[in-house]
């Protein structure tokens, strides 16, 4: 049989029928301790809860095998996954991340691992002669985030890759904006991948999850043992519904990339509206990378309105099928203003966003009823 494909794999991974009970899929398993035959003589691959469960290990193996990856970890958030992989950059080493990144991310680099002895510097990603003109010399650790999260910058994985790997620095690449149905950083170069696995991977706005997963042996050795010796693991339960939306990642992601190509088509041309910013759109600045590296162009549309931050803040708060909140990625639509909301960490610094931003996480609700809805609020504005 040939390699199955990856709508197959992701119904599958990481779980075979259990041959005590045939169930079909993983229990949850609640046991925070499990009886040994002799002292330090586990029954089997698991001793107490916080260092491994059966139900985080089929989660485990799941994300692993979707992103071509031989070791996975499943964090308690996606923050706690990156934690996990930046602690990996000795002492002094430089962290580069991409100007445009997630707030949360730019918030742990700059005021936790930066005050602690780490330093980091911004770069435009998307330029590869500025990243080797201004490649720091202490360079250890690239953050590439792509698509960005909020203006949805498509970065060149195996370009950064190769320039990073030639200068000795290691590659993290945040996949949560396209997952590994529409993006496989490992097989580009990317020596990491990490996750907010509360996005698109649970996909339903029900659990908050993070995962990291490389086949850098030396590398996955020390995510274990920091997921294990800093404890920041997920419940069994949060495991479980992780798992269950990954099974339908595949028709999800099929659903918010053809209703963000009809809504960002829709938004174009619009008076109220400056810029649309959708990887898909042929006049995207990195659309020939994107259409490169990606299946398809994933769920996220921002735009820019032409009447300022009032405009967008209006936006924000007048649709009715797009429910103001933050996050992403799973089946409702939802809007937001980054500015005031999931970037305001950055404001005033080099990753700060433009206040007449909105985000869009469109869903998987009929499009024509979320284009209505957009268009109507817009018509109010
Ligand atoms: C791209 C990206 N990475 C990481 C995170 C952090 O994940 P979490 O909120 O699960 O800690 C987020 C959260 O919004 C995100 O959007």
């Amino acid at each position: 049989m040939t390699e199955p494909g990856f709508e197959t794999r992701v119904v599958h991974a990481g779980y075979e029928p259990d041959p005590a009970t045939g169930a079909v899929v993983p229990s949850i398993a609640l046991a925070t301790t499990f009886a040994q035959r002799a002292p330090a003589e586990p029954y089997g691959e698991f001793e107490y809860g916080r260092s491994g469960n059966p139900t985080r290990a089929a989660l485990e193996r799941a994300v692993a095998a979707l992103e071509g990856a031989a070791h996975g970890f499943a964090f308690a958030s996606g923050l706690a996954a990156e934690d996990a992989v930046l602690r990996q950059v000795p002492l002094g080493g430089l962290i580069v991340l991409g100007n445009d990144a997630y707030g949360g991310t730019y918030r742990l680099i700059s005021s936790v691992y930066d005050t602690a002895g780490w330093s980091w510097s911004g770069a435009d990603l998307t330029d590869l002669d500025a990243v080797v003109r201004d490649w720091p010399e202490a360079t250890r650790l690239v953050w590439i985030e792509t698509p960005t999260n909020p203006t949805l910058n498509v970065v060149d994985i195996e370009a950064v890759a190769a320039l990073a790997h030639e200068r000795g620095a290691r590659v993290v690449v945040d996949n949560t904006f396209a997952t590994p149905y529409l993006q496989q950083p490992l097989a580009l170069g990317a020596d990491v991948v990490v996750h907010s696995s509360t996005k698109y991977l649970g996909g339903h706005s029900d659990v908050v999850g993070g995962f990291a997963a490389t086949n850098d042996e030396e590398l996955a050795g020390r995510l274990g043992f920091i997921q294990n010796a800093a404890g920041a693991v997920p419940s069994p339960f949060d495991c479980y519904l992780v798992l269950r939306g990954l099974r339908t990642l595949a028709v999800r992601m099929d659903r918010h990339c053809a209703n963000a190509r009809l809504v960002s088509g829709a938004l174009v041309g619009h008076p109220a509206v400056d810029r649309v910013l959708w990887p898909g759109l042929t006049d995207h600045p990195q659309h020939d990378v994107a259409k490169r590296q990606m299946r398809d162009y994933g769920g996220m549309v921002s735009l820019t309105l032409a009447g300022g931050e009032a405009a967008a803040v209006a936006l924000a708060g007048g649709t009715r099928l797009f429910t103001l909140a933050e996050s992403l990625g799973a089946v409702e639509s939802l809007i937001e203003h980054p500015g005031r909301m999931t970037h305001a960490s950055a404001a005033g610094s080099p990753l700060a966003v433009d206040p007449a931003l909105v985000r869009l996480s469109v869903g998987i609700e009929t499009a024509a009823d979320l284009v209505a809805d957009l268009l109507e609020a817009l018509d109010r504005l």
